[in-house]
């Protein structure tokens, strides 16, 4: 089969933001998911280069357009390697490959009768690049730009679109798919259920140079929006190359929803009147907000993927955006909201299995896979969220649920954490009779770990050749790069070696990280917090609660500490195991609390207790029956996951 996925081309008027960062990581994603699914794929993104806002952005800072959008097309170019991005290719504009074809196809559509001159005038928003319409406005602002558009009147040329309304209702009709999720499809078919204007594609050398010159007419340039769309063709060298009849029959193009109206109105009608096949489907995402805003270059409240990266990790940002954005929705941006992913998702849940599993590997079986035996309940509960992961996983990555799909992985990663729990590969291996059976858990984790590095490897590319490294398998060995081959259970080799373990996903201090973030900004406020006439002796702030980490923990085991009538020795789940000794022990035996979910303060200097080495605390509250005083254990009032944060 064959894949071609794009991105919108991206306005070289500033510099690349989470938001565009986050198109081309889906667009990256599907792209290696579809490699691992064996197909030939080519991916394309790029800058669009020309009009108003280029050329009045050069002006700002005194430089030619060109140079300038060489400058800001450079920047993209060299963000997205830092982000494991790997597009087959970058197109700009400015090609000359692609100007040559924007003109020819101009000349087509004119000579044709779909290109006609008149006298025009309108609300135009510069942010947009386009004319709105009355009913568009919110309080006579583009809702986008936050800018009341300009009224233009003046002779321009006009593409006639309305000749082609019908023949596009038809075909959204006919194909339910072509604009997804269904939320997007209703709107511009809601759109287009009222008469289409025809569509200005012009601007007079007048007022703007900065563009592709009109094949007919010389004194105008095109529409940015025109010259733009047909980046889609020009990146596979339409009309006449092999990549052009290859790959557009099955173009997909991924966007956000701000620019609808253009790829699902403007482009399709320009590919009816040029009589080139539509697209095959366009995936339309949400905003990624601040503080309920869209993050966006005119408001100027963004967050840069580079800094994101150094701070955090390039695949934390890819999993991390994918995770957390239900692709077709709006989702906030906060760095809470990404060092608590990485904390737990990541560094607790996959990297613990990770690093353990292997750890056992190499104490219990000198690093080599050994040979399973018989199924136990348990290995087959194992076997069985893998299997029933697999389909979920391939039909939502291939639908764009993105979100869905990694939740059903997850599934698995936190099953295979209580796999562990369940058999105790430590106590088997303190028996001879159990080393069938320790061999058996152990090859079950470390199959676990390889089919979690294939189908986490589209999302994060970095970790999956961490783990396969550590596997001791070869980077492009089928079973850890075709979903085919490697998407079942028990094919991982025995006898296979593992290599030196690197941690997978190091942990976020969140106390150095606040921290870091109150140092400016906080100053001020400070200052502010001590002009309010209130008595503040003996209460904390809430930078000093944050760093209190308190979480849900589920006692897995729990013993009587000899020598003492006070204390009981637990083994809690956090998720990451721990031993806690807990002074409960005459209020509670054993037997009554195992399975119990408890609060506890996660991040507690380690101590020792009658010898026994403490890493937290159970938290209870102290309480008074008949005269005597009584502690009962803090828990939650329903069943949560255990290493719940506590906020
Ligand atoms: O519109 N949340 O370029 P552009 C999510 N050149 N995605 C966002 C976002 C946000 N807050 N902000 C931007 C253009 N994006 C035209 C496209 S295509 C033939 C021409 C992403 O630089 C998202 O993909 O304004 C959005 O559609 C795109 O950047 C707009 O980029
Ligand atoms: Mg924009």
């Amino acid at each position: 089969m064959t894949t071609y996925i794009t991105t919108p081309i991206y306005y070289v008027n500033a510099q690349p933001h989470l938001g565009h960062a986050y198109t081309t990581i889906v667009a990256d994603t599907y792209s290696r998911f579809n490699r691992i699914c064996g197909d030939d794929v080519r991916f394309q993104t790029g800058t669009d280069e020309h009009g108003d806002k280029i050329a009045e952005a050069a002006e700002k800072e005194n430089v030619e357009p060109k140079e300038y959008a060489d400058r800001i097309s450079g920047m993209f170019r060299d963000t997205w390697p830092l982000l494991q991005i790997t597009p087959d290719n970058f197109i700009r504009t400015t090609d000359e490959e692609h100007i040559a074809v924007v003109q020819a196809i101009l000349q087509k559509v004119y000579d044709k009768g779909d290109i006609y001159f008149d006298e025009y005038s309108g609300l135009y928003c510069r942010g947009c690049e386009r004319f709105l319409t009355e009913k568009e406005l919110v309080d006579g602002n583009c809702p986008d730009h936050q800018q009341p558009p300009q009224e233009i009147a003046e002779q321009n040329y006009f593409f006639r679109m309305s000749k082609y309304q019908q023949q596009l209702i038809d075909h959204i009709n006919a194909n339910p798919d072509f604009v997804t999720p269904e939320r997007y499809r209703n709107e511009v078919l809601s759109f287009l259920s009222e008469p289409l204007e025809d569509l200005c594609i012009s601007r007079p050398k007048s007022r703007l140079t900065w563009g592709i010159e009109l094949p007919f007419d010389d004194t105008f340039v095109t529409y940015v929006w025109f010259d733009a769309l047909i980046n889609y063709l020009t990146g596979l060298g339409y009309p006449d190359d092999e990549k052009f009849k290859k790959y557009w029959p099955v173009a997909e193009h991924v966007i956000a929803k701000d620019i609808l109206k253009p790829h699902a109105i403007y482009w399709p009608t320009m590919l009816l009147s040029m009589e080139v096949p539509l697209y095959k489907k366009l995936h339309v995402h949400g905003y990624w907000n601040v503080d309920d805003t869209k993050m966006s270059k005119s408001i100027g409240n963004v967050v840069r993927p580079k800094e994101l990266v150094a701070e955090y990790g390039v695949d934390t940002l890819r999993y991390f955006t994918l995770r957390e954005m239900s692709f077709g929705l709006d989702s906030s941006f906060s760095s809470e909201a990404i060092v608590a992913r990485k904390n737990s998702d990541l560094a607790n849940d996959l990297g613990n299995l990770f690093s353990r599993s292997l750890a056992m590997l190499k104490k219990y079986c000198d690093g080599v896979v050994p040979e399973p035996g018989a199924e136990e309940e348990s290995d087959i509960l194992l076997r069985e969220t893998a299997e029933k992961m697999l389909p979920v996983y391939r039909e939502s990555m291939s639908e764009f649920k993105f979100h869905t799909g990694l939740r059903s992985v997850w599934e698995l990663v936190s099953y295979a954490n209580k796999y562990i729990v369940t058999n105790e590969p430590w106590a088997l291996a303190k028996s001879p009779d159990s080393k069938k059976r320790l061999e058996t858990v152990l090859y079950n984790l470390t199959e676990c770990l390889r089919l979690l590095s294939l189908v986490v490897k589209p999302v994060m590319p970095e970790t999956a050749a961490k783990m396969v490294t550590a596997l001791g398998i070869e980077a492009d060995d089928p079973s850890v790069s075709l979903l085919d081959i490697g998407g079942k259970w028990n094919v991982l080799k025995p006898g296979t070696t593992m290599r030196a373990v690197e941690p997978l996903f190091p942990r976020v201090d969140v106390k150095k990280q606040t921290d870091k973030e109150s140092q400016q900004p906080k100053k001020q406020k400070k200052k502010k917090e001590k002009s309010v006439p209130v008595d503040t002796e003996g209460l904390i702030t809430f930078e000093q609660f944050k760093d209190v980490e308190l979480r849900v923990a589920e006692i897995v085991a729990a013993e009587k500490v000899k020598k003492s009538d006070r204390l009981l020795k637990l083994t809690v789940n956090a998720p990451e195991e721990r031993t806690i000794v807990a002074g409960i022990a005459e209020y509670y035996s054993p037997d009554d609390i195992i399975g119990m979910q408890v609060l506890i303060v996660a991040n507690l200097k380690p101590a020792k207790l009658m010898g026994i080495p403490s890493q937290g605390m159970v938290l209870a509250a102290k309480t008074e029956t008949d005269g005597e005083e009584r502690l009962v254990l803090a828990t939650v009032s329903g069943r949560v996951k255990t290493g719940s944060k506590v906020a």
